[in-house]
């Protein structure tokens, strides 16, 4: 299945938070990010553009181009507004110009009270179940509408009668029912929310929830990664939105003069592009992080790839791999656990707090251990191109998912797809949406239990290959038959399904 948009639909609006391309002044280069072309502002100053390097946005982007769509995101770029037209449009790619990226212009004011505000102090731990998380301030829930009113007359400007817009994540919970009254009534309405929706008791700390509720039912379709999730959203609408009538047998919910359907489709990666890149030249050397780092050559590896986010699980993480040290000194000198740990939202204070947590668990348990020539933990927070990254999955005889809960996961089949020799071992928590496809042939653990971690992982260690390479072909299979091209068309094949021409039709 190639995610080239051939089963998209005609018209395509995209609505996200990050956007696919941005421009960067020269003088303040973003080393995260891949430079593709060198151009100057208007003002004449050297500017660079930063494509997307994976995920989403960079798997979306040639079904937009295919498309010949149009994607609304916020610019966060500072030279962003320096190319764009008089409506903050800018043609993309750049050079090889193929859709309409329309930027919404954020305050600083807005920016902290919409994304680092409500957005990830409020539905981000909410979602997660981390109730005693939620830092909320009246005032940062309207700006969280005000900023989802902008972007729905955005698509407003954008929508023809046969436009489709698709929606992504939980930045736009109020913004697809605005986008509804601000479009033609024949255009389809569909959003895919990317983390966990919580039970109606978790839901219950949530400010202006009933509001929430009410905005995602601006949908036709509301798709989330696992059926546990769609259980929960129809539990939260039947309880907080007495008025809407919830039809359990068929996943679909009247409110309003709206009818959403609210479906399970677990989302995929590009593997194809993985299993590419770690068999790629660069990936064949010897990773250069291990170098670098002086890791022998005969050690055993273990890894960790992660946001530097409390839902990730890497102190308990941290804490199974002493206790394994503890109760196992053979390995001692042998095995070394590489943790890449990525900043994130890095302004708000449990972030920070969270950071120094895990780089002083880090240094503890490797000045416990450590010898002249040896160090349990090697550890960064350095960008890593793709082909570094897969030389490292290709090389760890152990990938470590721990997170202690995570909406779907991504390493982990990022993992899978570059484990091209077949024969790396998977400990997976079984509370991420993953674990419902890969859980069966990974070694599945509860990510709080230190002392069945720490057996997890020497179990991990002294498996047979025949039994690794049993297991790595399976997840393998699951990981390319279920990748993101497919992903995505059952996305496309939802939203066409839904007919709404019919229905409306139906309803004269
Ligand atoms: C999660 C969210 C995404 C988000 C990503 C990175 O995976 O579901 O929407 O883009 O984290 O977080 P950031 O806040 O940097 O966009």
């Amino acid at each position: 299945d190639e995610a080239d948009g051939a089963n998209c639909p005609d018209s395509l609006i995209v609505v996200s938070n990050r956007q696919p391309y941005r421009h960067e002044y020269d003088d303040e280069p973003d080393s995260e990010r891949t430079e593709i072309a060198g151009e100057r502002s208007a003002d004449d100053r050297p500017m660079s553009v930063d494509e997307p390097t994976g995920g989403l946005t960079a798997g979306l982007d040639p079904v937009v181009q295919h498309a010949q769509g149009t994607w609304i995101a916020w610019g966060d770029g500072d030279a962003d507004f320096a190319v764009t037209d008089d409506q903050n449009c800018v043609a993309v790619p750049p050079k090889a110009e193929s859709y309409t990226l329309r930027r919404i212009d954020l305050s600083e004011e807005a920016v902290d009270s919409y994304y680092y505000g409500f957005s990830n102090q409020v539905l981000w731990p909410m979602c997660h179940g981390f109730t005693d998380r939620i830092a909320y301030q009246p005032n940062q829930f309207d700006w969280y509408r005000r900023v989802n009113e902008r972007f729905a007359s955005a698509v407003g400007e954008h929508a023809r009668a046969d436009s489709t817009v698709w929606v992504q994540d939980y930045h736009f919970g109020l913004a697809p029912r605005l986008i509804r009254d601000a479009v033609p009534d024949t255009v389809t309405v569909a959003q895919f929310w990317h983390i966990p929706w919580p039970t109606p008791q978790t839901f219950r700390a949530c400010p202006a929830g009933g509001e929430l509720l009410e905005g995602l039912l601006g949908n036709d379709l509301l798709a989330f990664h696992v059926t546990d999730y769609v259980e929960n959203f129809l539990d939260c609408v039947g309880r907080y939105l007495p008025s809407a009538v919830v039809d359990r047998n068929r996943n679909i919910i009247h409110y309003d003069g709206e009818t959403t359907s609210v479906v399970a489709t677990p989302m995929g990666i590009d593997a194809e592009s993985y299993d590419r890149d770690a068999r790629s030249a660069g990936a064949k050397r010897r990773s250069s992080l291990l170098e670098a780092y002086d890791v022998s050559p005969e050690n055993v590896v273990g890894l960790g790839v992660d946001r530097l986010d409390y839902t990730k699980g890497i102190p308990a993480r941290l804490a199974a791999l002493e206790r394994f040290f503890e109760t196992n000194p053979e390995w001692r000198g042998e095995f070394t656990f590489v943790q890449k740990a990525t900043p994130s939202r890095t302004q708000i204070p449990a972030y920070q707090r969270y950071g120094d947590r895990v780089r002083n668990a880090v240094d503890r348990i490797n000045r416990r251990f450590e010898t002249d020539s040896w160090r349990p933990i090697v550890y960064t927070e350095d960008y890593l191109e793709s082909t570094e990254l897969c030389a490292l999955y290709r090389r760890a005889d152990v990938m470590v998912v721990s997170p202690l809960v995570d909406g779907m996961n991504l390493v982990a089949q990022e993992y899978i797809a570059a484990s091209v020799d077949g024969d790396g071992a998977l400990l997976l928590s079984d509370r991420v949406g993953a674990n419902e496809r890969l859980g069966s042939h990974a070694l599945s653990i509860d990510p709080t239990d230190v002392d069945e971690f720490a057996d997890r992982i020497n179990e991990a260690l002294s498996m047979s290959s025949q039994d690794r390479q049993r297991r790595m072909d399976v997840l393998r299979q699951r990981v390319f038959e279920n990748d993101l091209g497919s992903w995505m068309n059952e996305q496309f094949d939802h939203m066409r399904r839904l007919d709404r021409k019919a229905a409306l039709d139906s309803r004269k």
